[in-house]
């Protein structure tokens, strides 16, 4: 299986991906795809030797078809079987994601249905949840709405703050998000539960 990821920032969860394609993984990463070209991971993409290659959307300046046409074609020279998003920041249209669906996946640091969108962290903070956690879900035209494929949860711990509960939980995504795409390579959709940690 062929995997493109986008990224918009450092990376970490797209370098747990790759790492994890090895040996008899039967996925391998083919390209690393940034919205931003200064994006920490690109780097960290070009010294695991995987190809990179940036699509800037600030000179679309709100053009969002033009700017999705251009990635279209970009991971279309790249004939990728699954696309994950990695913290990729740009929010995706109707029109893309259908001709992706399917093939598509992201990591959202919550435990959806709770707190789509930003700031979860703050949110489940100010719920007073006992519990944090991730999700990997199919990417579907509706925001962080997708079919859940797995979820990872963590403690909530006295004296959190958005940060100390983002560093808990980008750990549990580092887990969760290889497991799941290793399930998804092996053919199986199954729902995967990773247990507090
Ligand atoms: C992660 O928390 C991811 O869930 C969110 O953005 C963050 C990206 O981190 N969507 P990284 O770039 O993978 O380090």
């Amino acid at each position: 299986m062929r995997v493109a990821i986008l990224i918009s920032g450092g990376g970490s969860n797209m370098t747990a991906l790759a790492d994890s394609m090895t040996g008899d993984h039967p996925a391998r990463p083919v390209l690393v795809l940034s919205n931003r070209p200064d994006a920490g991971g690109l780097a960290r993409a070009d010294a695991r030797g995987i190809p990179t290659a940036a699509v800037d959307h600030r000179p679309y300046k709100g053009d969002r078809a033009a700017f999705e046409a251009a990635l279209h074609d970009t991971l279309c020279a790249a004939q990728p079987d699954l696309i994950c998003l990695a913290g990729f920041m740009r929010v995706l249209t109707e029109g893309f994601v259908a001709r992706w669906q399917g093939r598509m996946i992201n990591i959202h640091p919550s435990l959806l249905p709770k707190y789509r969108g930003l700031d979860t962290h703050a949110r489940a903070l100010e719920a007073g949840d006992t519990e944090a956690g991730c999700t990997v879900h199919e990417v579907t035209p509706a925001l962080d709405d997708g079919p859940i494929l797995g979820q990872a949860r963590v403690p909530v711990r006295a004296g959190d703050t958005p940060d100390s509960l983002a560093a808990r939980v980008l750990e549990a995504e580092h887990r969760l998000y290889p497991a799941v795409l290793r399930r998804l390579a092996e053919g199986d959709r199954k729902r995967l539960d990773l247990p507090q940690r």
